[in-house]
């Protein structure tokens, strides 16, 4: 029996790949390249000294996605594949609908043909918009406020349908906080295509010297120190819950929502620190204008994840920075 890793080859899939082979789980990734490396591939190979197989293929040829289901027993699926950039979502809606959506209906038609029970999806604490408080429960508003988002939230609603449609499935939807860090090795890690979306990987870009200095977006929320506060989580941490949540599944236990991040919130400015005490390099930094879009405040409540999977985010921002930096210092071009 087989886990399927859509979008395998890329930052979080890559993690949750290490830590099932670990597991001696029988591992197959698919994916097209299109925001990973082939070289993630060999990666995966020297931390774990396990192969798997590998599908180099696009979720919207169902023609041959359908071939992967007919040449193994796949008995659970992780689908962690799509277009994650907020801002390239806005100018390029069609792309994130057509590559998040059809893929995800494709996946789901042979799930069914092929009678395959279990589902992970990788949603987003972006289906929370701009919470009314914090921390965010999995009972919040959901409110996406950009075209990514949608395609989460739409993602979301077409789970819930196919679940009260049949209920033998089991369906697990992890809302992700921000998923930061590197595997211990430093042989795996995030490495975004141009300039970073996200604070981290720009943070580490500034350490490394392949970028100038950072922007701040606002120093003027209603936080303790004026910059934005979020929830980061170690993605090792992360991938941990994905095993947790097949775990879950194999209970039987129809569709499940957890929100998954540590709980706490820390500042740009925190995260600025914390990464030069990490990287003993000067991180320089100016203060601009707010990022439209951008909210205060965001971190999770984690009861449900901690009650119900037995999961707890293990590691700090002192592990986070200091893997991010491990991976950075070891790859200043990434996988280039
Ligand atoms: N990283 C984050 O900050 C974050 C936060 C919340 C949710 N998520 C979600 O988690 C999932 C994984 O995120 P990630 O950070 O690992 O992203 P990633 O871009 O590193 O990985 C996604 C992988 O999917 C592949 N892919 C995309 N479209 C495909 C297609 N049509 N067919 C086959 N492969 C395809 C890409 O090549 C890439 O390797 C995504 O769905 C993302 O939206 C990520």
């Amino acid at each position: 029996m087989s886990i399927l890793l859509t979008g395998g080859a890329g930052y979080i899939g890559s993690h949750t790949a290490v830590e099932l082979l670990q597991l001696n789980k029988d591992v197959i990734i698919l994916d097209n390249f299109s925001n990973s490396s082939p070289l993630v591939l060999d990666r995966i190979k020297e931390i774990t000294g396990k192969s798997f197989k590998f599908y180099e293929l696009d979720l919207l040829d169902k023609k041959n996605l359908e071939k992967v289901f007919i040449d193994n027993n796949v008995d659970s699926i992780i689908h962690f594949a799509g277009y994650k950039a907020v801002g390239e979502s806005v100018d390029k809606p069609l792309d994130y609908y057509t590559n998040n959506i059809i893929s995800t209906l494709n996946l789901l038609e042979l799930m069914k043909k092929y009678n395959i029970k279990n589902f992970v999806f990788s949603s987003s604490a972006t289906v929370y918009g701009n919470p009314d408080k914090c921390p965010i429960n999995e009972n919040s508003p959901l409110r996406a406020t950009n075209p990514y988002g949608q395609t989460k939230l739409m993602i979301e609603n077409i789970l819930k349908d196919i679940s009260k449609s049949d209920a033998s499935l089991n369906i697990a939807i992890l809302r992700y906080f921000n998923p930061v860090g590197a595997h211990k090795s430093g042989l795996i890690g995030e490495d975004p295509n141009g300039i970073p979306n996200n604070l981290l990987p720009y943070i580490s870009q500034v350490a490394v010297g392949n970028l100038d200095k950072l922007k701040v977006f606002g120093d003027d929320y209603n936080t303790h120190d004026g910059t934005g506060v979020r929830d980061y989580i170690h993605v090792v941490d992360l991938a941990k819950g994905h095993i947790k949540s097949l775990d879950k599944l194999n209970t039987k236990c129809g569709l499940v929502i957890y929100n998954l991040g540590t709980g706490n919130g820390y500042s740009v400015l925190e995260m600025v620190d914390a990464f030069r005490e990490a990287s003993k390099r000067e991180i320089s930094y100016e203060i601009v204008k707010r990022r439209q879009g951008d909210i205060a405040i965001c971190y999770a409540d984690c009861t449900k994840a901690n009650r119900e999977l037995d999961w707890q985010a293990e590691y700090g921002i002192k592990d986070m920075c200091i893997d991010s930096w491990n991976w950075q210092v070891n790859n200043p071009k990434g996988y280039k």
